[in-house]
């Protein structure tokens, strides 16, 4: 009688380099700069869900990099949002790629986002891009240092009407986005990396 095969389905890894090679040549030059390596998505995640999964809003989502490695990790939800569309389109194929079911990503202005839908928060220093030409990814939104302030003033205020214990992570930055209600209660060795609570 012939024996069956059976295959079993594995999904692809989620490694630096798995992850790293998937993107287009001009990507993989910037990611260093512009998306959360793996391994801080991981403490991140770590930090943001200690006291129970969340529904976690990644502010200036990038290609999901963050939101993937953060729901590869963790059985927490995963929201991202990204105003330009090709980083968009690029990581929802990520997405499909590495089976993450646990996150979505989608085009849209950080201005339009109501903060109440979500319960944690993380940030990669989004609007930084907006006081410093040289430092821009691309062409592809408009960028300029008045809009900074606006959408500074913006997420400030949506973060200052979290409740309180409210949870978000910061990487890089000057964490002027950061309202007073909230109080620094961990960090990475090299500071870069912070973890704030809302009291
Ligand atoms: C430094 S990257 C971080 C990406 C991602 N959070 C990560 O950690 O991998 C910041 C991203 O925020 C996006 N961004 C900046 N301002 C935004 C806005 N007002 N609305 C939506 N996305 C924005 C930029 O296009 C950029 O992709």
């Amino acid at each position: 009688m012939k024996q069956l095969e059976i295959t079993e389905h594995t999904k692809p890894l989620l490694t630096e380099n798995n992850f790293g090679k998937l993107l287009p040549k001009d990507l993989q030059k910037v990611s260093k700069t512009f998306f959360t390596p793996i391994r801080i998505a991981q403490i991140a995640t770590q930090w943001l869900t200690e006291d129970g999964p969340k529904k976690i809003f990644d502010i200036g989502a990038g290609i999901g990099k963050f939101c993937i490695s953060g729901a590869h990790y963790s059985d927490s939800f995963f929201y991202g949002i990204e105003y330009r569309e090709s980083l968009v389109d690029i990581g929802n194929e990520l997405i499909k790629h590495f089976e993450i079911k646990n996150v979505v990503l989608e085009k849209g202005d950080i201005l339009d986002v109501n903060f109440k839908l979500y319960n944690a928060f993380y940030m990669y220093n989004p609007f930084f891009e907006n006081l410093v030409a040289p430092k821009r990814l691309n062409n592809e939104v408009r960028l300029a240092d008045n809009l900074y302030d606006t959408y500074k003033n913006y997420t400030e205020q949506q973060l200052d009407n979290a409740p309180i214990s409210t949870r978000l992570v910061t990487y890089h930055g000057n964490n002027f986005e950061v309202p007073s209600s909230y109080e620094k209660v961990n960090q990475t060795d090299d500071g870069l990396l912070k973890l704030w609570i809302k009291f």
